[in-house]
This record gives structure tokens, sequence and C-alpha cells, in this order.
């Protein structure tokens, strides 16, 4: 375009048909994604077009293109089974668009990242790795945040430490360890024989490669390496802190249910919805059996994000919020909820 004039890029989902294939026999018809790209240059003539996408193919002057430019983008629409098309005017401009066919699969998940402080604790944690030097790095951290620290450099030493009656808060572990007795595996022993301990995987591996390969269950607290000093304090304390709000959401339910004998359902509960947002799993699932066991309809979100849009919809009459959520916090969601213009009776459980 010499410096002159508009580029124009555009996104959006395309399908080839039939009739299209005929004409452009590499290409399948089907579901496309279509990236575009327009100009209003010099335009290509119809002879040239034929040979744009050869490489070193130029007409710029000696020195200023290399003339692969577009037989890149060639290359890459073909290895990704899609197709390139260039409509041109001499002197108007130019469009080149190229189709990639459409995945229909999961988009992986995004991996939240925690903004909480990075501070420790006087929590005992039982270390399992058996890199004797990420052991010892990661053992002078945690004692470094001031917590007692037990370390082990695989399972079956892990639990036999477990096993001696020492009181242990937490259990920080190497997915893959050598031996018999796999990280999972302890975790579990780990919880027969102390309930209340908290547990997190760190591994090399990604989150969604060690979940979809079966290494782990779903919903499994993980750490992945390589991490920083922060995010290591972050996440200890997260996941302690979750552990902590298990342990009191179980035990307070235990003790009011001896109260007051069974639960009393105030008599106007029916028909009024509940929406619980509450990121942690157990915890979610043992209040909404509360909630419901009130008389209320509840529904659950996992997350602020997730919730936003069952607000929105305003058949919500009473929010119920963890405010340490991983990504959007409690209080900001409250702010959103105000936004919406629903006045809703909240309440926050700290944590
Ligand atoms: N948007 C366009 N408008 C007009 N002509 C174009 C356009 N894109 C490519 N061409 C023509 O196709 C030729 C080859 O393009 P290609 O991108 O492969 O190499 P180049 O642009 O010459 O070099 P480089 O990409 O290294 O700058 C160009 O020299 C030009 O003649
Ligand atoms: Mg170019």
């Amino acid at each position: 375009m010499d410096g002159f004039g508009k580029l124009t890029i555009e996104v959006g989902n395309g399908y080839i048909d039939d009739a299209y294939t005929m004409s452009h026999q590499d290409v399948d018809p089907g579901q496309y994604v279509v990236l575009a790209v327009s100009d209003t240059g010099s335009g290509i003539s119809a002879d040239l077009i034929e040979k744009v996408f050869e490489p070193f193919f130029s007409t710029k002057p000696e020195g200023k293109g290399t003339g692969l430019g577009l037989s890149m983008v060639y290359g890459f629409v073909k290895q990704t089974g899609g197709h390139v098309k260039i409509y041109s005017e001499v002197g108007h401009g130019t469009t080149i668009k190229m189709y990639l066919p459409r995945s229909t699969s999961q988009e992986d998940l995004e991996v939240v990242t925690l903004d909480g402080p990075v501070e420790g604790g006087p929590e005992t944690i039982l270390v399992a790795e058996d890199a004797e030097g990420v052991r010892a790095a990661v053992v002078e951290m945690l004692q470094e945040l001031g917590y007692r620290v037990l370390k082990a450099p695989d399972a079956s030493a892990a639990l036999t430490i477990l096993e001696s009656g020492m009181p242990i808060d937490m259990l920080f572990t190497d997915v893959v360890m050598p031996g018999l007795l796999k990280s999972a595996e302890l975790a579990r022993k780990a919880k027969d024989r102390l309930p209340h301990i908290a547990v997190l995987f760190t591994s090399g591996y990604t989150e969604n490669s060690i979940v979809h390969g079966g290494k782990l269950d779903p919903g499994v607290q993980l750490l992945s390496k390589p991490y920083t000093r922060e995010a290591l304090a972050r996440k200890i304390r997260y996941v302690l802190n979750n552990e902590k709000q298990v342990t009191l959401s179980v035990s307070e339910r235990d003790e009011s249910d001896q109260e007051s004998g069974a639960s009393a359902a105030p008599a106007d509960a029916t028909g009024l919805r509940v929406l619980l947002v509450e990121d942690n799993a157990l915890i979610r699932i043992s209040d909404a059996d509360m909630v419901s066991d009130l008389g209320y309809d509840v529904c659950e979100a996992g997350s602020a994000e997730e919730a936003l849009p069952l607000l929105e919809k305003g058949e919500i009459d009473i929010l119920i919020t963890d405010l340490g959520l991983p990504g959007m916090s409690g209080e900001n969601f409250r702010s959103k909820c105000d936004a919406v213009g629903r006045r809703l009776e909240s309440f926050f459980r700290p944590g």
C-alpha cells in the first residue's frame, strides 16, 4: 500500500460447499474458520495471482522483498488442512482469505493464577520429592515461610512418616516418583489416616496432560513445575485454607444438626432461589445439600465468572458466595451483582 490506505483484518466462521469444491479440488467441503486480510493497495493482476505463492517470487525491488511471505502463508494453511484464496482488483486492493478447519474438541482449560498474598503459616507440611536438589530447595523455601517441614524421597517413605502419628497439615507430593507406591495412592492413604490433611501435587507435566492422562483425578490441586517462590507460597496457603474451610463447614454442619435436631425449614422458603458460589467442590456439595434441606431451590457455580450469567437471567433471590474465589474475588463479584441491578440478600463466607 506504499504507506497509505486501510488494512482490515476479519475473523469468523465459514462454510465451504460442494459447488465451491468443484472448482477448487484442493479443498474439502465443510466448516472452517476464516481469517481475512484486506488492503486498499495496488491489487494483483490475474496473470500474477498464479505466481504469488511460489517461493522467492517477488515484484519488489532487489533487496526489498524475500518473496517468501505468501509461500509461508500457503505452507502453513496447507499443513493444517486448510485453503487460501486471493480476491484482487488491480488499482483497488486485495483480500486474502485463509480457511482453517474448525475444531469441535473442547478447548484446553485456562489455568487459574492465584493473586493472594505471599504468606506462610505455622502448619506442618510433608514434602515427598525424589529429586534431591528440588527437595532441598522446596524444604528451604517452606521453612523460610515459617512452616514446619518433614521430607521424604519417595511415596513409601512419606507413608511411613504419615503412619508415625505425627500431626501433619499438608502433603505436598511430586506426581511421578520411583517406587511401587504411586503418589495418587499415597494421597488416598494419607486421607484415610488423617481426614483433614490438605493435599497438593506438583509435576513438570501440565495439569491438562496429567488429569486427562488419568494420572490424577479431576479437581485435585496441582502446582506445575517450575514454580516461583511466590507461586509456591500462594498455592500452599490457598490449599491449606481451602482444607480448613471444608473441615469447618462439615463440623459446623454436624453441630447445627445436633442443636436443632432436624433442619427447620422456614415457611416462606419455597420458591426462593439461592445461588451458591464456591470453588471448592466438597464445600459446595455440602452447602448445597444444607440449603436445599431448608426448602430453597439451589443453583451452583464454581466461580464468579460462571455465576454471573445465572444472575443476569434474574431468577435469583439470595446469593451465598465464597470470598476467596480463584478468579474474580467474592467482593468484586458482589459489586458486579449490584451492577446487574438486583438487590440481593448476600452472605459472605470468609476464607
Ligand atoms: N496484498 C498484496 N497486494 C498486492 N500485491 C501483493 C500483495 N501480497 C503479495 N503481493 C504480490 O505477490 C508477491 C509475492 O508476495 P510475498 O509476500 O510472497 O513476497 P514479497 O511481499 O515480495 O516479499 P516479503 O514478503 O519478504 O516482503 C509480491 O512481491 C507482490 O507482487
Ligand atoms: Mg509479502
